[in-house]
Order: C-alpha cells, then structure tokens, then sequence
C-alpha cells in the first residue's frame, strides 16, 4: 500500500458509508497544492454535496487570514468537503462552527483529552493548535453556490518540526498521546461527525449547533486580545450569540459583537 493509501482504506471502511459522503465522491491525492483550492475547482465545475478531497502533503496549504498552513507529506490529516447548503450567505460562517464541533469530538474520541474550541475556528490543547478549519464560498448575491470547509489536523508529526514561528503554538496528536494514530480512523470520525451535525443543522436550525459548541469552548472568563476590522481590543469573551458570533465585553464594560476576526487568548 502506497504512502497515505491507509487514509483512504480506513475512510471507506468508516466514514464514507453514509448518505452524505460516499466513495464515488472521494478523490485521494498523494500530493496536492491546498486541497481547499482542488475542492472549490470541482465544486465550481458541477461536484455534488458530499465531494471529498484528502492529500497525503499539501505544498501551498491555506489558512484563515492568509496565512500558510504547514502540510509535510505523510504525518498529516488535510481534507476539503463540498457542501451545497441551502441556506443564506450571512450563514455560512456558522459551517466553520459546525465543521469544529465535528473535529473537536473526533480528536476526542481518538483519546485526546482537554481539546477545546476557540471561536472562530481552532481545536486548541493547552493553548496549543491543534486543528483548523478554513471555510471558503462561492455565491451568486445572496444565495450560496458552493462552500468548501478544509480541515487541518496536526497527527503524526511533532510540533518542533513546524518552522520556529509555527511550533511555539502548534501541539500534534503524537505530542499529546505518545503513538501514532490512524488518520483514515480519524478521518472517517470526522466525516461522520460532519454528516450528523450538518444534517442536524439542516432540520433542527443552529440552536443544537451552538447548545454543543459552547460545551467545548473556551468562553465565559477567558481574556483575549481580538483583531476585528474595527482595530485592536483587549476584551473578555462572553458567550456565543444564536446567530453564531462571539459576544465580548471591553475593559470599559461595553458589550461587543464580533462577526470576523482573529481572537488571541490570553
Ligand atoms: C487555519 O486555522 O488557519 C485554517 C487551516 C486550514 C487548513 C486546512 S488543511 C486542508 C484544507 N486545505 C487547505 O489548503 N487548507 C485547509
């Protein structure tokens, strides 16, 4: 079996069963620029909901903001879905709370303890990074014609092998649990937590969503230095609002609501 064919194997088995993935919907690649950027290409040419891209490497990995995500061959989980959701283009920030809590409860169940959410997009371990999640769209107006969430889960390398600046904040699942793991075992439970949480969305509204996103989130008490689009602020996190942003409080007492941005925990 060839490199990262296990991640596949492992997937079929477990996660690509359901209604929502399937296997006529997986694309496997051993190395792939960003599968975020394979995943919005195939969307844009006609692929269904459920389509699903897995590289073994990435060379040109995207992050939030920009940013590079750091994707060496072999250690890694890096995987793009396409979803076609009905729903409002000022909704669609909400699938990166959906794809988290998915990922969150998937590192969980492969035996890693003290995971948490950090709003809008990162599962962090000890205030260290441990997966991350990038949302990206294509719409027409104010109707959604595709959405792609990529989710980025450190595995099997170590953090110190990250470049400097990455490694002071990045922790791996090896780090943490002293073994390798399976990243097709791990990739089928995100699949599968994705399709149930989706699907929950769909029928029941964000309200579950959000009931089980703040059980593992890093909230009420935390301080935090956010970067909006409005400047710099020193404030204290607060809650989740039922519309799927995170609601502050400034050091002067004024209660804040923040749509977009980057929140550094203290
Ligand atoms: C972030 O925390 O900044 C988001 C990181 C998202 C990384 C994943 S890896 C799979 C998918 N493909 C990409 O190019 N990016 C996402």
């Amino acid at each position: 079996m060839g490199a990262g064919e296990e991640l596949t194997r492992a997937a079929l088995a477990g996660g690509l069963t359901g209604g929502m993935f399937t296997p006529e919907r997986y694309h496997f690649h051993p190395v792939l620029d960003s599968t975020n950027r394979e995943a919005m290409a195939l969307a844009q040419a006609g692929a269904p909901e459920g389509t699903v891209v897995v590289a073994d490497g990435q060379t040109r990995g995207r992050g939030r903001l920009g940013r590079e995500w750091e994707s060496p061959r072999g250690e890694n989980l890096y995987v793009s879905m396409v979803l076609r959701p009905a729903m409002p283009v000022s909704h669609a920030a909400r699938l990166t709370l959906v794809a988290g809590l998915a990922t969150v409860e998937a590192v969980a169940a492969m035996g890693v303890e003290g995971a948490r959410l950090k709003w809008p997009n990162d599962v962090l371990v000890a205030g260290r990074k441990l997966a991350g999640i990038l949302t990206e769209m294509a719409a027409d107006g104010m109707r959604i014609r595709h959405v792609t969430v990529g989710v980025g889960v450190n595995v099997n390398g170590r953090a110190a092998a990250f470049s400097p600046q990455v490694a002071a904040r990045a922790v791996t699942m090896a780090d943490i649990l002293h073994r390798s793991c399976d990243r097709g075992v791990l990739l089928a439970a995100l699949l599968a937590g994705l399709e149930r949480w989706y699907g929950l969305y769909a029928q029941e509204g964000f309200a579950p969503v959000r009931r089980a996103w703040k059980e593992w989130a890093l909230l009420e008490g935390q301080q935090a230095r956010i970067d909006t689009p409005a400047g710099v602020q020193e404030v204290w996190l607060e809650d989740l609002d039922a519309e799927g942003f995170l609601l502050v409080r400034s050091q002067d007492g004024e209660r804040m609501r923040v749509l977009a941005g980057d929140v550094v925990l203290f």
